[in-house]
Protein backbone atom coordinates (compact mmCIF):
# COMPACT_ATOMS: atom_id res chain seq x y z
CA UNK A 1 0.00 0.00 0.00
CA UNK A 2 1.92 2.82 -1.23
CA UNK A 3 0.76 6.23 -0.86
CA UNK A 4 2.44 9.37 -2.76
CA UNK A 5 1.98 12.32 -0.26
CA UNK A 6 1.26 15.55 -1.91
CA UNK A 7 1.02 18.63 0.10
CA UNK A 8 1.51 21.29 -1.47
CA UNK A 9 1.60 25.11 -0.76
CA UNK A 10 -0.25 27.56 1.42
CA UNK A 11 -2.09 25.54 3.95
CA UNK A 12 -1.61 22.26 2.44
CA UNK A 13 1.53 20.95 4.74
CA UNK A 14 -0.12 22.08 7.54
CA UNK A 15 -3.09 20.14 7.13
CA UNK A 16 -1.42 17.18 5.40
CA UNK A 17 0.97 16.32 8.35
CA UNK A 18 -1.99 15.50 10.64
CA UNK A 19 -3.76 13.70 8.40
CA UNK A 20 0.26 11.35 8.06
CA UNK A 21 0.05 11.49 11.60
CA UNK A 22 -3.84 9.65 11.69
CA UNK A 23 -2.56 7.25 9.08
CA UNK A 24 0.88 6.41 11.06
CA UNK A 25 -1.11 5.62 13.94
CA UNK A 26 -3.72 3.25 11.90
CA UNK A 27 -0.96 0.14 12.86
CA UNK A 28 -1.43 -0.47 8.87
CA UNK A 29 2.25 -0.66 7.10
CA UNK A 30 0.90 2.01 4.41
CA UNK A 31 4.56 3.06 2.53
CA UNK A 32 4.07 6.80 2.83
CA UNK A 33 6.34 9.26 0.15
CA UNK A 34 6.61 12.52 -0.19
CA UNK A 35 7.04 14.96 -3.24
CA UNK A 36 6.71 18.55 -3.50
CA UNK A 37 3.37 20.03 -5.86
CA UNK A 38 1.99 23.16 -7.12
CA UNK A 39 3.79 26.41 -5.44
CA UNK A 40 5.94 24.21 -3.55
CA UNK A 41 7.23 21.97 -6.98
CA UNK A 42 7.21 25.25 -8.38
CA UNK A 43 10.12 26.71 -6.06
CA UNK A 44 11.94 23.57 -5.27
CA UNK A 45 12.30 22.18 -8.99
CA UNK A 46 11.33 25.40 -11.51
CA UNK A 47 7.65 23.29 -12.18
CA UNK A 48 4.41 22.83 -10.37
CA UNK A 49 4.26 19.29 -11.54
CA UNK A 50 8.27 17.73 -11.54
CA UNK A 51 8.79 14.99 -13.31
CA UNK A 52 9.41 12.77 -10.34
CA UNK A 53 6.46 13.88 -8.83
CA UNK A 54 4.46 12.76 -11.47
CA UNK A 55 6.58 8.99 -11.85
CA UNK A 56 5.67 8.72 -8.13
CA UNK A 57 1.69 9.34 -8.80
CA UNK A 58 1.60 6.87 -11.39
CA UNK A 59 3.54 4.49 -9.26
CA UNK A 60 1.71 4.49 -6.17
CA UNK A 61 -1.20 3.02 -5.22
CA UNK A 62 -2.71 6.15 -4.26
CA UNK A 63 -2.22 9.39 -4.08
CA UNK A 64 -3.16 12.18 -0.61
CA UNK A 65 -3.61 15.50 -2.10
CA UNK A 66 -3.22 18.70 -0.16
CA UNK A 67 -3.86 21.82 -1.78
CA UNK A 68 -1.83 24.61 -3.99
CA UNK A 69 -3.16 28.05 -5.06
CA UNK A 70 -0.88 30.25 -2.76
CA UNK A 71 -1.05 33.79 -3.84
CA UNK A 72 2.78 34.43 -4.11
CA UNK A 73 2.63 32.39 -7.69
CA UNK A 74 -0.21 34.46 -8.83
CA UNK A 75 2.26 36.11 -10.97
CA UNK A 76 3.58 33.27 -13.05
CA UNK A 77 2.59 32.49 -16.26
CA UNK A 78 -0.16 29.88 -16.87
CA UNK A 79 1.70 26.95 -17.50
CA UNK A 80 3.46 27.18 -14.04
CA UNK A 81 0.85 28.06 -12.00
CA UNK A 82 0.09 25.64 -9.06
CA UNK A 83 -3.56 25.06 -10.18
CA UNK A 84 -1.67 23.25 -13.36
CA UNK A 85 -0.60 20.02 -10.96
CA UNK A 86 -3.93 19.19 -10.11
CA UNK A 87 -5.13 19.65 -13.93
CA UNK A 88 -2.07 17.58 -14.90
CA UNK A 89 -2.79 14.83 -12.60
CA UNK A 90 -6.24 14.47 -13.27
CA UNK A 91 -5.35 13.76 -17.03
CA UNK A 92 -2.17 12.03 -16.76
CA UNK A 93 -3.75 9.51 -13.85
CA UNK A 94 -6.84 9.41 -16.04
CA UNK A 95 -9.23 10.35 -13.20
CA UNK A 96 -13.03 10.03 -14.17
CA UNK A 97 -14.98 9.78 -11.40
CA UNK A 98 -15.32 12.71 -8.39
CA UNK A 99 -16.60 11.61 -5.38
CA UNK A 100 -17.82 14.26 -2.88
CA UNK A 101 -19.05 13.69 -0.30
CA UNK A 102 -21.75 16.02 1.65
CA UNK A 103 -22.13 15.35 5.45
CA UNK A 104 -23.46 17.25 7.92
CA UNK A 105 -22.15 16.33 11.53
CA UNK A 106 -25.23 16.94 13.66
CA UNK A 107 -22.61 18.49 15.95
CA UNK A 108 -22.45 21.18 13.15
CA UNK A 109 -26.28 21.69 12.04
CA UNK A 110 -26.06 25.63 12.95
CA UNK A 111 -23.10 25.70 9.80
CA UNK A 112 -25.39 25.26 7.51
CA UNK A 113 -27.50 28.24 5.95
CA UNK A 114 -30.19 26.04 5.61
CA UNK A 115 -32.88 25.34 8.57
CA UNK A 116 -31.08 22.11 10.66
CA UNK A 117 -33.78 19.85 10.58
CA UNK A 118 -33.47 19.90 6.79
CA UNK A 119 -29.93 19.45 6.79
CA UNK A 120 -29.32 17.61 10.33
CA UNK A 121 -27.51 14.41 9.92
CA UNK A 122 -27.51 14.75 5.71
CA UNK A 123 -25.14 11.74 4.11
CA UNK A 124 -24.99 12.01 0.38
CA UNK A 125 -22.61 10.95 -1.76
CA UNK A 126 -22.32 12.93 -5.71
CA UNK A 127 -20.47 11.25 -8.31
CA UNK A 128 -19.25 13.62 -10.72
CA UNK A 129 -18.17 12.32 -14.40
CA UNK A 130 -14.87 14.49 -14.97
CA UNK A 131 -13.43 13.73 -18.29
CA UNK A 132 -16.42 14.41 -21.29
CA UNK A 133 -19.38 16.13 -21.48
CA UNK A 134 -19.94 19.80 -23.07
CA UNK A 135 -16.54 20.64 -21.39
CA UNK A 136 -14.36 18.56 -23.56
CA UNK A 137 -16.76 18.02 -26.72
CA UNK A 138 -15.52 18.88 -30.05
CA UNK A 139 -15.81 20.79 -32.22
CA UNK A 140 -16.29 24.12 -30.25
CA UNK A 141 -15.30 28.04 -30.51
CA UNK A 142 -16.60 30.71 -32.58
CA UNK A 143 -17.55 31.06 -35.88
CA UNK A 144 -19.77 32.88 -38.26
CA UNK A 145 -23.21 31.36 -37.82
CA UNK A 146 -23.59 28.85 -41.36
CA UNK A 147 -27.86 28.73 -40.84
CA UNK A 148 -30.94 29.70 -39.25
CA UNK A 149 -32.62 33.15 -38.24
CA UNK A 150 -29.02 34.47 -37.04
CA UNK A 151 -26.88 33.51 -40.62
CA UNK A 152 -23.95 35.77 -40.73
CA UNK A 153 -23.28 36.53 -37.24
CA UNK A 154 -21.35 35.52 -35.22
CA UNK A 155 -21.90 32.60 -32.60
CA UNK A 156 -20.05 30.66 -29.80
CA UNK A 157 -20.89 27.08 -29.57
CA UNK A 158 -20.04 23.91 -27.73
CA UNK A 159 -20.69 20.45 -28.18
CA UNK A 160 -22.26 17.81 -25.35
CA UNK A 161 -21.32 14.26 -26.00
CA UNK A 162 -20.65 10.47 -24.38
CA UNK A 163 -19.18 7.52 -25.85
CA UNK A 164 -21.27 4.88 -24.22
CA UNK A 165 -18.04 3.21 -22.58
CA UNK A 166 -17.68 6.99 -20.52
CA UNK A 167 -21.10 6.26 -19.37
CA UNK A 168 -20.96 2.61 -18.44
CA UNK A 169 -17.76 3.14 -16.25
CA UNK A 170 -18.89 5.98 -14.30
CA UNK A 171 -22.69 4.17 -13.75
CA UNK A 172 -20.60 1.25 -12.47
CA UNK A 173 -18.49 3.74 -10.14
CA UNK A 174 -21.90 4.95 -8.86
CA UNK A 175 -23.83 1.43 -8.48
CA UNK A 176 -20.49 -0.11 -6.56
CA UNK A 177 -20.57 2.91 -4.11
CA UNK A 178 -23.93 2.69 -3.10
CA UNK A 179 -23.20 -0.68 -2.41
CA UNK A 180 -21.14 0.32 0.40
CA UNK A 181 -24.16 2.85 1.37
CA UNK A 182 -27.63 3.28 1.35
CA UNK A 183 -28.43 1.23 -1.64
CA UNK A 184 -29.49 4.49 -3.69
CA UNK A 185 -28.59 5.81 -6.94
CA UNK A 186 -30.06 8.77 -8.60
CA UNK A 187 -28.84 9.44 -11.93
CA UNK A 188 -29.38 13.21 -13.16
CA UNK A 189 -30.26 13.67 -16.45
CA UNK A 190 -32.21 16.26 -18.91
CA UNK A 191 -33.36 13.35 -21.44
CA UNK A 192 -36.60 15.50 -22.19
CA UNK A 193 -34.62 17.51 -23.95
CA UNK A 194 -30.60 16.42 -24.79
CA UNK A 195 -30.39 13.58 -26.83
CA UNK A 196 -26.80 13.18 -25.30
CA UNK A 197 -28.86 12.35 -21.69
CA UNK A 198 -31.06 10.19 -22.98
CA UNK A 199 -28.34 7.89 -24.54
CA UNK A 200 -26.81 8.85 -20.83
CA UNK A 201 -30.64 7.25 -19.19
CA UNK A 202 -30.27 4.26 -21.25
CA UNK A 203 -27.35 3.29 -20.72
CA UNK A 204 -27.29 3.89 -16.94
CA UNK A 205 -30.26 1.60 -17.08
CA UNK A 206 -29.00 -1.19 -18.96
CA UNK A 207 -25.58 -0.99 -16.10
CA UNK A 208 -28.22 -0.81 -13.64
CA UNK A 209 -29.21 -4.87 -14.54
CA UNK A 210 -25.73 -5.89 -12.72
CA UNK A 211 -26.60 -4.23 -9.58
CA UNK A 212 -30.06 -5.68 -8.90
CA UNK A 213 -29.19 -5.05 -5.16
CA UNK A 214 -29.64 -0.73 -5.42
CA UNK A 215 -32.80 0.98 -6.16
CA UNK A 216 -32.47 3.01 -9.47
CA UNK A 217 -33.98 6.20 -9.97
CA UNK A 218 -33.89 9.11 -12.63
CA UNK A 219 -34.06 12.45 -12.10
CA UNK A 220 -34.13 15.96 -13.99
CA UNK A 221 -31.29 18.05 -13.62
CA UNK A 222 -33.98 20.69 -12.68
CA UNK A 223 -35.75 18.65 -10.21
CA UNK A 224 -32.63 17.70 -8.92
CA UNK A 225 -31.45 21.42 -7.58
CA UNK A 226 -34.77 21.66 -6.03
CA UNK A 227 -35.17 18.51 -4.37
CA UNK A 228 -31.17 19.50 -2.92
CA UNK A 229 -32.16 22.38 -0.95
CA UNK A 230 -35.66 21.25 -0.44
CA UNK A 231 -35.11 17.50 0.85
CA UNK A 232 -31.39 17.00 0.55
CA UNK A 233 -31.97 14.05 2.73
CA UNK A 234 -34.00 11.57 0.60
CA UNK A 235 -30.47 11.09 -1.88
CA UNK A 236 -28.15 8.45 -1.34
CA UNK A 237 -25.78 8.94 -4.23
CA UNK A 238 -26.08 10.92 -7.12
CA UNK A 239 -24.56 10.61 -10.48
CA UNK A 240 -24.35 12.93 -13.37
CA UNK A 241 -22.31 14.13 -16.01
CA UNK A 242 -19.60 17.09 -15.67
CA UNK A 243 -21.38 19.80 -16.30
CA UNK A 244 -24.32 18.91 -14.09
CA UNK A 245 -21.91 17.62 -11.56
CA UNK A 246 -19.96 20.35 -11.10
CA UNK A 247 -23.46 22.53 -10.30
CA UNK A 248 -25.12 20.14 -8.55
CA UNK A 249 -21.84 19.07 -6.13
CA UNK A 250 -20.91 22.51 -5.35
CA UNK A 251 -24.74 23.17 -4.18
CA UNK A 252 -24.39 20.30 -2.39
CA UNK A 253 -21.35 21.03 -0.44
CA UNK A 254 -22.63 24.25 0.65
CA UNK A 255 -25.42 22.21 2.53
CA UNK A 256 -22.83 21.28 4.89
CA UNK A 257 -21.97 25.01 5.28
CA UNK A 258 -18.18 24.29 5.96
CA UNK A 259 -15.47 23.78 2.99
CA UNK A 260 -13.35 22.79 5.64
CA UNK A 261 -15.01 19.28 6.77
CA UNK A 262 -15.56 18.27 2.67
CA UNK A 263 -13.20 15.37 1.45
CA UNK A 264 -13.50 14.16 -2.17
CA UNK A 265 -11.78 11.23 -4.03
CA UNK A 266 -10.62 10.87 -7.93
CA UNK A 267 -10.86 7.36 -9.30
CA UNK A 268 -9.64 5.88 -12.60
CA UNK A 269 -11.18 2.67 -14.33
CA UNK A 270 -9.20 0.76 -11.62
CA UNK A 271 -10.25 2.69 -8.14
CA UNK A 272 -6.75 4.14 -8.26
CA UNK A 273 -7.28 7.83 -6.88
CA UNK A 274 -6.44 10.90 -5.53
CA UNK A 275 -8.23 11.84 -2.59
CA UNK A 276 -8.18 15.92 -1.69
CA UNK A 277 -9.74 18.38 0.54
CA UNK A 278 -12.50 20.12 -1.87
CA UNK A 279 -10.93 23.16 -0.86
CA UNK A 280 -7.82 25.11 -1.74
CA UNK A 281 -4.90 26.42 -0.10
CA UNK A 282 -6.15 29.20 2.00
CA UNK A 283 -3.69 31.51 1.77
CA UNK A 284 -5.25 33.82 3.88
CA UNK A 285 -4.87 31.68 6.90
CA UNK A 286 -1.66 30.01 5.78
CA UNK A 287 1.18 29.74 8.23
CA UNK A 288 -1.01 30.69 11.12
CA UNK A 289 -1.56 26.98 12.52
CA UNK A 290 -5.73 27.37 12.50
CA UNK A 291 -6.44 25.35 9.12
CA UNK A 292 -9.25 23.03 10.20
CA UNK A 293 -7.25 19.51 8.90
CA UNK A 294 -10.31 17.99 8.98
CA UNK A 295 -10.94 17.47 5.20
CA UNK A 296 -7.77 16.34 4.87
CA UNK A 297 -8.38 13.64 7.83
CA UNK A 298 -11.57 12.19 5.59
CA UNK A 299 -9.76 12.34 2.16
CA UNK A 300 -7.33 9.76 3.87
CA UNK A 301 -10.44 8.00 5.06
CA UNK A 302 -12.07 8.13 1.80
CA UNK A 303 -8.86 6.84 0.09
CA UNK A 304 -8.50 3.64 2.59
CA UNK A 305 -12.10 2.91 1.53
CA UNK A 306 -12.06 2.99 -2.21
CA UNK A 307 -8.38 1.98 -3.21
CA UNK A 308 -7.68 0.18 -0.30
CA UNK A 309 -10.95 -1.79 0.82
CA UNK A 310 -10.18 -1.16 4.26
CA UNK A 311 -13.95 0.01 4.89
CA UNK A 312 -13.04 -0.45 9.05
CA UNK A 313 -10.30 1.61 9.50
CA UNK A 314 -12.40 4.06 7.14
CA UNK A 315 -15.02 4.01 9.45
CA UNK A 316 -12.62 4.17 12.38
CA UNK A 317 -11.67 8.01 11.44
CA UNK A 318 -14.68 8.96 10.42
CA UNK A 319 -15.70 8.07 14.17
CA UNK A 320 -12.81 8.95 15.71
CA UNK A 321 -13.64 12.85 13.79
CA UNK A 322 -17.49 12.60 15.03
CA UNK A 323 -15.92 11.58 18.51
CA UNK A 324 -13.55 15.12 18.27
CA UNK A 325 -16.55 17.24 17.42
CA UNK A 326 -18.59 15.51 20.18
CA UNK A 327 -16.18 16.89 22.47
CA UNK A 328 -16.96 20.49 21.42
CA UNK A 329 -13.71 20.90 19.39
CA UNK A 330 -13.70 23.01 16.82
CA UNK A 331 -10.81 25.13 13.99
CA UNK A 332 -12.47 28.51 13.90
CA UNK A 333 -13.84 27.74 10.62
CA UNK A 334 -16.33 26.07 12.52
CA UNK A 335 -16.15 27.85 15.59
CA UNK A 336 -19.47 28.37 17.68
CA UNK A 337 -19.94 30.24 21.08
CA UNK A 338 -20.15 27.18 23.68
CA UNK A 339 -17.63 25.77 22.06
CA UNK A 340 -13.36 25.43 22.51
CA UNK A 341 -11.24 26.69 20.10
CA UNK A 342 -8.25 24.91 18.92
CA UNK A 343 -5.95 25.16 16.16
CA UNK A 344 -4.67 22.50 13.33
CA UNK A 345 -2.25 20.54 14.98
CA UNK A 346 -4.06 20.34 18.76
CA UNK A 347 -7.15 18.94 16.10
CA UNK A 348 -4.87 16.35 14.19
CA UNK A 349 -3.92 15.16 18.33
CA UNK A 350 -7.75 14.98 19.18
CA UNK A 351 -8.49 12.34 16.26
CA UNK A 352 -5.37 10.51 17.14
CA UNK A 353 -6.59 10.15 20.52
CA UNK A 354 -9.43 9.64 19.52
CA UNK A 355 -8.49 6.39 17.50
CA UNK A 356 -7.20 4.56 20.17
P1 LIG B 1 -9.92 28.33 -0.58
O1 LIG B 1 -10.71 27.09 -0.45
O2 LIG B 1 -8.44 28.20 -0.54
O3 LIG B 1 -10.35 29.35 0.55
C1 LIG B 1 -11.69 29.87 0.65
C2 LIG B 1 -11.95 30.35 2.09
O4 LIG B 1 -12.09 29.20 2.91
C3 LIG B 1 -10.80 31.15 2.68
O5 LIG B 1 -11.30 32.15 3.53
C4 LIG B 1 -10.01 30.13 3.49
O6 LIG B 1 -9.32 30.67 4.57
C5 LIG B 1 -11.12 29.19 3.93
N1 LIG B 1 -10.61 27.81 4.07
C6 LIG B 1 -10.29 26.95 3.07
N2 LIG B 1 -9.83 25.81 3.56
C7 LIG B 1 -9.88 25.92 4.90
C8 LIG B 1 -9.55 25.05 5.98
N3 LIG B 1 -9.05 23.81 5.79
N4 LIG B 1 -9.70 25.50 7.23
C9 LIG B 1 -10.18 26.73 7.47
N5 LIG B 1 -10.54 27.59 6.51
C10 LIG B 1 -10.38 27.19 5.23
O7 LIG B 1 -10.39 29.00 -1.95
P2 LIG B 1 -9.85 30.33 -2.64
O8 LIG B 1 -9.54 31.37 -1.62
O9 LIG B 1 -10.85 30.63 -3.69
O10 LIG B 1 -8.54 29.90 -3.38
C11 LIG B 1 -7.22 30.01 -2.85
C12 LIG B 1 -6.26 29.35 -3.80
O11 LIG B 1 -6.48 27.93 -3.79
C13 LIG B 1 -6.44 29.80 -5.25
O12 LIG B 1 -5.19 29.97 -5.82
C14 LIG B 1 -7.19 28.63 -5.90
O13 LIG B 1 -6.91 28.53 -7.26
C15 LIG B 1 -6.65 27.46 -5.14
N6 LIG B 1 -7.51 26.29 -5.13
C16 LIG B 1 -6.90 25.07 -5.16
C17 LIG B 1 -7.63 23.91 -5.11
C18 LIG B 1 -6.89 22.62 -5.07
O14 LIG B 1 -5.75 22.58 -4.60
N7 LIG B 1 -7.47 21.52 -5.52
C19 LIG B 1 -9.09 23.93 -5.08
C20 LIG B 1 -9.66 25.26 -4.97
C21 LIG B 1 -8.87 26.39 -5.02
MG1 LIG C 1 -17.18 23.99 -9.45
Amino acid sequence: MKIAILPGDGIGPEIMAQAVRVLNSLGEKFELESADVGGAGYAAHGHPLPPATLALAKEADAVLFGAVGDYKYDSLERSLRPEQAILGLRKELGLFANLRPAILYPELAGASTLKPEVVSGLDILIIRELTGDIYFGKPRGVRECPDGPFKGEREGFDTMRYAESEIRRIAHVAFQAAQKRGKRVTSVDKANVLETFQFWRDIVTDVHKDYQDVELEHMYVDNAAMQLVRAPKKFDVIVTGNMFGDILSDCAAMLTGSIGMLPSASLDASNKGLYEPSHGSAPDIAGKGVANPLATILSAAMMLRFSFGKTEQANRIESAVKQVLAQGLRTPDIYEAGTTKVGTEEMGSAVVNALK
